[in-house]
């Protein structure tokens, strides 16, 4: 089946009080708030976006957002999950294993996980080290990436080890997150990603993990896009302290922001506006495109990103980050937390595998997003438009 790749509908996702690419400030997100929750509004699109099924179902489809991951700068992890030197992340970033690791001096550096005698992967998962021993016969390399040690060095006549480190690909720290570019030729349109800082001083990973879902990348990605479902998919967990149907919802470049109000934002209404604060009043959605979230919590926030494995299999790499000690009453109160957020995931992932087992019925010819959710239109649109730019 050849994908389309074709919107059918054209798509503005902003009327004019989203004209800015800058983002609102936390004022002027309540004000929008507090007339949104007074008049029974939200944030609307000014179309629909109607994103054909095949775009889910096709090889050829997947082969192409694939590349175009490979191509751009893609989150690969936030900063201070490699906070010492010798920290690393090893791990397939669309179809390529990759090590990411802060060398000795204090410098992160990204390469393609394959020894340069046979191609055996000298890391797996996360740690901390100044050397890289592949398994297989034991070369070894520094945590720059250069070719250390070879045993029995004299089995390899002419050997130059100056120029047999690890392959790297190009690699920037930026907004509290670490970028990775695998394709050193690719003339990314945004040579550098341009976000807020992102992640506040004082952060640091408290959990981290994967987890398998068997399903569409991008379905997984639209559920964290909209607050259209928060009564139905999440009645006994998100909506008795959220809102039905009430988001704000901004765009910076390809990004997305979309502001999820808590019911506790009713507090501010008595205080002066100087003094409004976003802070524990509202969950903030950062979608970047194309396949990463970041989001807020009172207490913590979120790194995900999405590696797409298969057209029907998605993995999760979750980083939980917050500003508080090893242990104590404030790490126990995050991590209790979570639990609760992580009850409004299983619901989330409930619908998603729904939505993938829908493809398979047959009905629909193309998913619909309506004007509610209009920051998944603008993906899907950004998406589709830089596939038509590679061909
Ligand atoms: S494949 Fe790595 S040492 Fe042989
Ligand atoms: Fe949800």
């Amino acid at each position: 089946m050849k994908a389309t790749i074709m919107a059918t509908t054209a798509f503005d996702t902003f009327d004019e009080h989203h004209g800015s690419s800058a983002l609102m400030s936390d004022e002027e997100i309540v004000a929008r708030i507090f007339d949104h929750i007074d008049n029974g509004t939200t944030d609307r699109g000014k179309s629909s976006w109607r994103e054909p099924a095949q775009n889910y179902q096709s090889a050829e489809r997947l082969d192409a957002e694939l590349a175009l991951l490979r191509k751009r700068w893609v989150v690969f992890c936030p900063s201070v999950a490699l906070s010492r030197s010798g920290d690393y992340i090893a791990r397939d970033a669309a179809g390529t294993p990759l090590i990411v690791v802060r060398g000795n001096d204090g410098q992160v550096r990204g390469f393609r996980n394959a020894c340069r005698h046979r191609g055996v992967q000298v890391a797996k998962g996360q740690g901390c080290t100044s050397v890289f021993v592949c398994p297989y016969h034991g070369w070894s390399y520094g945590n720059d990436g250069s070719l250390r040690s070879v045993p029995h060095n004299d089995g390899f006549p002419g050997l130059d080890k100056e120029n047999r480190g690890l392959v790297a690909v190009e690699c920037l720290e930026k907004s509290g997150l670490i970028f990775v570019k695998q394709d050193a030729d690719s003339k990314d349109r945004k040579d550098q990603p341009d976000l807020p800082d992102l992640i506040p001083e004082g952060h640091r990973v408290i959990k981290s993990e994967t987890l398998e879902i068997e399903a569409n990348w991008k379905l997984h990605l639209e559920s964290s896009l909209e607050g259209y479902h928060i009564r139905s998919t999440h009645q006994t967990t998100f909506f008795p302290v959220q809102y039905d149907n009430l988001t704000v919802v901004e765009s910076f470049g390809q990004n997305n922001r979309i502001a999820f109000p808590y019911q506790t934002i009713e507090g501010l209404r008595d205080k002066p506006r100087s003094t409004w604060s976003t802070n524990g009043r509202l969950t903030y959605v950062y979608h970047l495109f194309p396949n990463v979230v970041v989001s807020t919590f009172p207490d913590c926030m979120q790194v995900v990103v999405l590696e797409p494995l298969g057209l029907e299999l998605t993995r999760q790499h979750m980083f939980l980050l917050a500003n508080c000690g090893d242990k104590g009453d404030a790490l126990d109160a995050i991590l209790k937390g979570q639990e609760f957020a992580k009850m409004g995931a299983i619901e989330d992932r409930e619908v998603v595998l729904g939505a993938q087992r829908g493809l398979k019925a047959g009905a629909n010819e193309f998913l619909e997003f309506g004007l509610f959710e209009s920051a998944i239109g603008r993906f899907h649109e950004a998406l589709t438009g830089e596939l038509e730019d590679a061909v």
